[in-house]
Formats: C-alpha cells, sequence, structure tokens
C-alpha cells in the first residue's frame, strides 16, 4: 500500500469513528507500515506528554517531561525529528533494545502542540521524508480531534462591582 492510499484509509476510518481517531490511525499505521515497529501518541498535559493510545511493546515511558528524550524536543522545537541510528544520539530514551531509529511528529492547531505521533523502527535509518510526509497529514488530521487537558480553574479574585 502507498502512503497516500494508507492516508486515506485512515482518513475513511476517522469519519466513521471520529471518536476513535487516535486509536484508529496508530491501528492503521503500524498494520500497513512493516518498518513502523512502534507507533503510539503522547500528549501534551501541561509540561509533560503522556502517552495515549499505542500499538507494540509497552513503554516504561508512559510520562515525559517536556526537557527529556527526542519526544521532549520534538514538543519544545515543534519541528519534526528524524533520528537515524537512536543510540547515536544522546536525547534518546530507550522504550526496547531492539529500537534502531524513530521519528517523532508534533500535532499542533493554530501554532500550539497538543501531542505527537512517535514511531520507533527495529531498522536503522528506517524514516525517510514520504514517511514525514505522511506522518505530518496525520497528525494535522488527528488536531482538531485531540482534546486539550482541562484548563486549570481560573485563580483571579472575583471582580465585585462597586455602586
Ligand atoms: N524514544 C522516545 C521515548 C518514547 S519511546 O520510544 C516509546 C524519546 O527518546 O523521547
Amino acid at each position: 500500500m502507498t502512503h497516500d492510499e494508507l492516508f486515506i484509509k485512515i482518513e475513511r476510518a476517522i469519519e466513521r469513528d471520529p471518536t476513535r481517531a487516535l486509536e484508529e490511525a496508530v491501528r492503521l499505521l503500524a498494520a500497513e507500515v512493516p518498518v513502523y515497529t512502534w507507533v503510539g501518541i503522547y500528549l501534551l498535559d501541561g509540561d509533560e506528554l503522556v502517552l495515549g493510545p499505542f500499538v507494540g511493546k509497552p513503554s516504561p515511558h508512559t510520562r515525559i517531561p517536556l526537557g527529556r528524550g527526542i519526544c521532549g524536543a520534538a514538543a519544545t522545537e515543534k519541528a519534526t525529528i528524524i533520528v537515524d541510528d537512536v543510540n547515536a544520539d544522546p536525547r534518546y530514551l530507550a522504550c526496547s533494545i531492539e529500537t534502531k531509529s524513530e521519528i517523532v511528529v508534533p500535532i499542533m492547531l493554530r501554532g500550539d502542540v497538543l501531542g505527537e505521533i512517535d514511531v520507533d523502527s527495529d531498522r536503522p535509518a528506517a524514516f525517510n521524508d514520504a514517511d514525514r510526509r505522511l506522518l505530518e497529514r496525520v497528525a494535522a488530521l488527528l488536531a482538531p480531534r485531540v482534546r486539550r487537558p482541562k484548563p486549570k480553574p481560573d485563580l483571579k479574585p472575583d471582580v465585585k462591582q462597586v455602586h
């Protein structure tokens, strides 16, 4: 299946069930692209990335502070990061001993990072510009469907009207 065909398949699955958009995107990416060994979505909650739906081995990194990992770097830089050799990148937080390369794509709406798509591969240098384009299109498709965390209560004191 080409990346264009896969994108359309993801789009249709999301149209069928918008409430499961994130789960469907992760499921189809992992099912249709053999080198995508681990596919997951992290959602931004305050200054932490919290693991949402994923396919692959359970990760020890269920909460990643923004300053840490390739995931934290992509969210901070608001840019896709491709790492051809994770073991040569000091930012890398290991998830599985078999992982060789990784791509992290921010999910953004109107300039704000809401989360990110994280894909690991057991193959070195598995990700190229075509993967970047596919995953950035999927991120844009998901962005309006990501629920923002509840806003913190307003701490401003009540303004009383004085007559
Ligand atoms: N490798 C990521 C951590 C998440 S796991 O890959 C699932 C990182 O360096 O941020």
